[in-house]
């Protein structure tokens, strides 16, 4: 059921900052920034050759990564994502053996379907799971 690994977010205080740390730190391809207005969030994208991670700031005032940076104001991992072929049958899966799936399906950064899952219910990572 599982597929790769999309990427690993994480929330960020200063995007510039966050970017060129792993730019100049880590020699990373990363990315220009994008404002996703609708997500809440402006996120940068980096390159990690196997998968990706995508830095998030806040972008407005529901962004809902806001609470978390409240939370975490020096930044923190915010979720992982998994790649399913079948967001359907995993969303079911979930519920099936107890994992609250929050909300509806709703349309991803990357224009894709995706629904999280509550991160009580998984060890304390939020969990994305993204049709692909
Ligand atoms: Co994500």
């Amino acid at each position: 059921m599982i597929g790769r690994l999309n990427h690993i977010a994480i929330a960020v205080p200063d995007l510039a900052v966050a970017a060129a740390k792993y730019r100049d730190l880590l020699g990373a391809l990363v990315g220009q920034p994008q404002a996703l207005l609708e997500h809440g969030v402006t996120v940068v994208f980096i390159d990690t050759g196997n998968s990706k991670v995508e830095l998030l700031e806040p972008l407005g005032e529901d962004s809902p990564i806001a609470g978390f940076l409240a939370k975490n104001p020096g930044g923190g991992m915010h979720h992982i994502c998994f790649e399913v072929p079948d967001l359907a049958a995993a969303a079911a899966r979930m519920v099936a053996g107890g994992a609250r799936v929050l909300g509806e399906p709703k349309i991803g950064a990357h224009g894709r379907p995706v629904v999280f899952v509550h991160p009580k219910d998984f060890d304390g990572v939020l969990i994305e799971l993204e049709e692909v």
